[in-house]
């Protein structure tokens, strides 16, 4: 039987006027994603959470009337773009409410002077070799190849080197074309890191003429939520551009294990894999228009993802990583050509991955403990990574112990009754005063739209000092102030009222909302608490606490301590270094000697499986409280040098 062939029909997407071509039946969702729509889709597309909502200004959709939409809200044309599928020709509004302002993905890392591996030498493991050959006579008519392993023996002492096939196919156009005078770019492949002036060398390219000074690789970070890449200078070892992008996957699930579950869908890996090529894809066009760079001039690309995205990436299935007893398909992953994903650079670019070390600490962690450099001091350190997963490492020179903590997406503003992500007009300061009225600040200055994790923390530290809830979470319902109120979800305090709002809504964090937090920070607190014990050691044994993560940057270290987050320590202890995993990535890309130590680095960490751990799930319960239900953990929290918690107004101090 003849297949009927899909009928197009055209979506254009206000206010960034974004025109596509998508086929009748389409689901919207997935072609505002895959037009670059910056779209909020917190629970990826199930359907659950409504913060997809968007407004058909023209044209038909096929979508219900949901629990998530009220009747007059339906009546005006909203729809949740996840439930909607493309019928005619349509013009669709993303209101201000579901839009992910694109601006604030620039916004700056905080570097972290101090915390940043040391030792290594500039020594990239791609390197341009210039060398000038004689030309061949009657009595010397050795064969190119020979004539350049010969020159290159002679100029650099270079022997024992492979040639990758493509490097000889323009060997004797590049040759003559640059009349003898070559650049030959050459890639580390074996890593020996007793000997390591025996690393094994080869040759991936070959350029006429002198073109040292045009010599770039790429690092990227793999995020679940968003990908960055930069473009690196290896003539001259910096960073040249830098972008980030939503990860594009967002719409087929907000988290690891949403993702995976789509994978197992017909084609899902397939889709999965394509698109996060294409954000790839994306950054480098960005990078290379920003820069002038010419796209051949691009020798390497490292990579540093959780074990999920390296292995959807990669095309792996990831079915098992999420199946007990949870093994990741390798923790090694052989360099690949970045062409044959997809990646649109040289036939002879390769594409390191991060080593994992267990489907729940992948080589985002690995690369992030390599470029803080915890395995190079003595000091007992605690790196944590705060995001949906929460990863953990603790140790130092000598040892590394890991852990996954399953924190939930509290922190990413998931679960969280106005909880977004950390974009423009995200709540992420909040103190309260005496008066029980709040001081907010929200990213960018803008109109408040929602609150994302720092500002939960922080919100709820200020309820805490100000007597508002108690330390179980509680609300104190006897003041004297209209802010706490009876909500759908129970009590629940208002942040902002709905005419100080972008949405038009009050902003409230609920009871609801507090317990969340609450369980994502008793799992990371059990979680390093648990580590210390295995190692015989106490939380108040850490000599240092370095925080990464996109997230951990905005963090307010006293209102991490306040609410029982972070351990209680003197807070010079505490260092912020932005993107660790990107940049593990780019020191891998400057240093031979780091890459060498990332692999050494995954085999020295050892990883405890927190989910069937008694010691874990007791002080996960223990933890359940603000700061703690043991209060001698936290001394300097209970002794109230902020005044907060000894002045409580209410009597809540339960
Ligand atoms: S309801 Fe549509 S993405 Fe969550």
């Amino acid at each position: 039987m003849k297949k009927q062939k899909a009928t197009k029909r055209k979506v254009r997407f206000n206010p960034d006027n974004i025109e596509v071509t998508a086929k009748q039946g389409d689901n919207l969702l997935q072609v505002a994603i895959n037009a670059g729509v910056a779209i909020t889709a917190a629970c990826g597309g199930n359907g659950t959470c409504g913060t997809c909502k968007v407004i058909i200004e023209k044209g038909e959709v096929e979508s219900q009337l949901t629990a998530k939409l009220s009747t007059e809200e339906y009546e005006r044309g909203v729809r949740q773009a996840c439930q909607s599928r493309i019928i005619t020709d349509v013009t669709v509004n993303i209101p201000v409410a579901s839009r992910l302002e694109r601006a604030v993905l620039t916004r700056e890392e905080k570097e972290a002077p101090g915390a940043i591996a040391t030792g290594w030498q500039f020594n990239p493991p791609l390197r341009k070799l210039y060398v000038e050959l004689p030309p061949p006579t009657i009595e010397d008519n050795i064969s190119d190849l020979d004539r350049l392993l010969r020159g290159l023996k002679k100029q650099y002492h270079l022997s024992n080197m492979s040639v990758h096939f493509s490097a000889v196919q323009k060997l004797a156009a590049a040759l003559r074309k640059g009349k003898w005078k070559v650049t030959v770019t050459t890639l580390v492949t074996a890593l020996k890191t007793s000997e390591r002036q025996k690393r094994r060398l080869r040759i991936i390219d070959i350029q006429p003429g002198d073109t040292r000074e045009q010599h770039y690789s790429l690092a990227f970070d793999i995020g679940t939520t968003t990908v960055h890449g930069q473009l690196l200078d290896l003539t001259h070892g910096r960073v040249m551009a830098h972008k980030i992008e939503l990860n594009r996957q967002a719409g087929y699930g907000a988290d690891v294990i949403s993702r995976i579950a789509y994978s197992q869908k017909p084609k899902g890996l397939q889709k999965l894999q394509q698109v996060v090529v294409q954000n790839i894809n994306n950054i480098i066009k960005e990078l290379l228009h920003q820069t002038g760079v010419d796209r051949q001039n691009i020798g390497h690309i490292s990579v540093a993802g959780n074990t999920t995205m390296t292995q959807l990436l990669l095309g792996l299935d990831p079915k098992y990583i999420r199946l007990t007893p949870y093994t990741p398909t390798a923790s090694f992953f052989p360099p690949v050509r970045a062409d044959s994903l997809g990646i649109d650079v040289g036939d002879t670019v390769n594409l390191f991955t991060f080593p994992a070390v267990a489907s729940y600490v992948g080589g985002d962690i690995v690369s992030g403990i390599v470029g803080s450099g915890v395995y190079q001091r003595p000091e007992l350190t605690y790196y944590i990574d705060i995001g949906t997963n929460g990863e953990i490492v603790l140790g130092n020179q000598d040892w590394l112990v890991t852990a996954s903590c399953s924190a939930g997406p509290a922190f990413e503003g998931g679960g969280i009754r106005h909880g977004m992500v950390a974009t423009a007009g995200a709540i992420e300061d909040c103190d309260i005063k005496p008066d029980y009225e709040p001081v907010v600040g929200t990213i960018g200055d803008a109109a408040p739209k929602g609150i994302c994790g720092s500002g939960l923390i922080n919100t709820v530290a200020g309820l805490l000092n100000a007597g508002i809830i108690g330390r179980n979470g509680h609300f104190n319902t006897d003041l004297d102030t209209d802010r706490v109120r009876e909500g759908e979800d129970g009590y629940e305090y208002v942040i902002c009222r709905a005419d100080e709002t972008a949405t038009g809504q009050d902003i409230v964090i609920t009871e609801v909302d507090i317990d969340n937090l609450m369980r994502a920070k008793a799992a990371m607190y059990a979680g390093c608490q648990t580590l210390t014990k295995s190692v015989s050691l106490t939380c108040a044994d850490i000599e240092r606490v370095i925080i990464a993560g996109a997230f951990g940057n905005s963090i307010n270290v006293e209102n991490s301590i306040t609410i029982g987050l972070l351990p209680d320590l003197p807070r010079d202890r505490f260092t912020f270094i932005g993107n660790g995993s990107l940049l593990g990535a780019r020191l891998t890309s400057f240093s031979t000697d780091i890459l060498d130590d990332a692999r050494r680095v995954a085999g020295m960490m050892t990883n405890f499986e927190l989910s069937e751990n008694t010691d874990f799930m007791n002080n996960y319960i223990a933890a359940l409280f603000l700061p703690h239900t043991h209060t001698g953990e936290f001394p300097s929290v209970m002794a109230g040098e902020r005044g907060s918690l000894k002045t409580q107004k209410g009597g809540l101090t339960v």
